[in-house]
């Protein structure tokens, strides 16, 4: 056997296309019996198990998952580091919830050993929920992004993180400046950017937590580093939104307050976006930027309901993520039932196939990795999910009367969470196992 080669075999699942948009037989790639083949990491063949097996070189290591469905990795395009302390806290809207709960506990982050816990906590538990990817906020301490950084590099990860940028509204011991932002920023990227499979992105938390002369240097950075993710927060919460129009009277509406900093562009995360008007979707989408519907928070803190067909009319590309500690589960299974949830009180719908497709192939596009992870595709990175559809008792039982792949999704999407994980990959290194309690140490 080659070196470095490993052979996957299950019941493949994999989109070529938003079933939103193509018609289901362009968009979903379903292989009953298929094999995935993996050399030095990435996917080098993906087809029918039984021809690929006899062809494979004697030797080869060969997983057989059946009959688990074997997919891309989830992609979460939107979570918080140091807030997996503060998810279930109670009582409060957004403002509120930052203030007495999220701002005291970033506090703590100055600390390299709590952000070093917090993020292998973080990325033992993403791996748990088949999550391989992700935007990750870390605190506006640069210690929280390099412990992030430090972690996610051991493990070999394609992870996107920043160091928050804020100076205003915040306890002292959270505020850098725009100068300090910029700086810290600019280290990081320095230091860890194109690092493995790390990624920096610009992140000013918020413009209630940015002065104009610290987002005008956020948007300095995004202009000396035009292929960079961006990420921030827009328009979640009546209150946030009214504040924004009041502290910066200038504005259009919000998001116009980023447009006129250049932070809002292709491969700019925009969290939430629940409350925009028709020109702000449109600049959005126009930009190339991606909204981040974020359905287990926006529930938790009272935000509001995302409008996905609005987004979708207006062109805008929507990625769907946890938003831990906002948001409630880290299972992006629990995110899409949730999404459901939200989309059904606006009298919408997110067919199982289309939610598929946004946990993997859709949040990658979202975040401008569609090249890099997202399918099962010759050439990509075999990050890789084995899901279990039957995996608790009321799964199983359910499972008895669905009669096609898209029920079966279905329910497993609004049935199913981190009990259906049976094994995750990373780079064809397998970093989860059920069996394993995932107990796997990094490499
Ligand atoms: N807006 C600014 N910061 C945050 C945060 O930490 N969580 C959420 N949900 N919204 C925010
Ligand atoms: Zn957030």
């Amino acid at each position: 056997a080659r070196p470095g080669t490993i052979a996957i075999r299950g019941r493949l699942l994999s989109f070529d296309a938003d079933p939103a948009i193509e018609a289901e037989a362009r968009a979903v790639r379903f292989i009953e019996d298929g094999i995935v083949v993996v050399r030095d990491g990435l996917v080098a063949e993906v087809g029918e198990g039984p021809a690929i097996a006899r062809r494979l070189d004697p030797g080869t290591p060969l997983v057989d998952h059946r009959p688990h469905l074997v997919l891309p990795g989830f992609v979460d395009p939107h979570l918080h580091l140091p807030q997996t302390q503060v998810i279930a806290s109670y009582g409060t809207e957004l403002m509120e919830w930052l203030q007495k709960y999220t701002f005291p506990e970033e506090l703590r982050y100055g600390d390299s050993g709590v952000a070093g816990d917090a993020a292998r906590f973080l990325l033992d538990t993403l791996a748990a929920n088949g999550t391989t990817t992700a935007a990750v906020y870390c605190t506006s301490h640069p210690i929280s992004a390099e412990a992030f950084f430090h972690e996610a590099g051991r493990r070999n990860l394609r992870m996107v993180a920043g160091k928050v940028m804020m100076d205003r509204n915040a306890p002292a011991g959270l505020l850098d400046t725009p100068q300090r932002g910029y700086d810290e920023t600019k280290e990081l990227i320095a230091t860890w950017h194109g690092r493995g499979r790390l990624e920096v992105a610009i992140t000013p938390r918020f413009a209630p937590t940015s002065t104009e002369a610290q987002l005008e240097a956020a948007g300095a950075l995004a202009a000396e580093y035009p292929e960079l993710p961006v990420q921030t927060h827009l328009s979640e919460n009546a209150a946030e939104i009214a504040y924004v129009a009041e502290a910066l009277p200038w504005s259009t509406d919000y998001t116009d307050v980023y447009e006129r900093y250049g932070l809002v562009r292709p491969r700019a995360l925009f969290g939430h976006c629940i409350h925009l008007t028709g020109r702000e979707r449109a600049a959005l989408a126009e930009k190339g930027a991606s909204a981040i519907f974020c359905p287990t928070s926006n529930l938790f803190l009272g935000s509001g309901l995302y409008d996905l067909s609005a987004s979708r009319a207006a062109g805008l590309m929507t990625g769907i993520a946890t938003d831990i500690g906002g948001g409630t589960s880290y299972s992006m299974l629990t995110t899409a039932a949730e999404g459901y949830k939200v989309l059904a009180l606006k009298g919408q719908k997110l067919p199982a196939f289309e939610a598929f497709h946004m946990l993997t192939a859709g949040n990658a596009a979202a975040m401008g990795l569609q090249d890099r992870v997202g399918r099962l595709a010759p050439g990509l990175e075999a990050d890789i999910v084995v899901l279990d559809s039957r995996a608790t008792e009321a799964m199983r039982r359910r499972m008895e009367r669905v009669e096609t792949l898209a029920e079966e999704l279905f329910a497993l999407m609004i049935l199913g969470d981190e009990r259906a994980t049976v094994a995750t990959y990373a780079m064809g290194r397998r970093i989860f196992d059920r069996h394993h309690a995932g107990r796997l140490a990094p490499k």
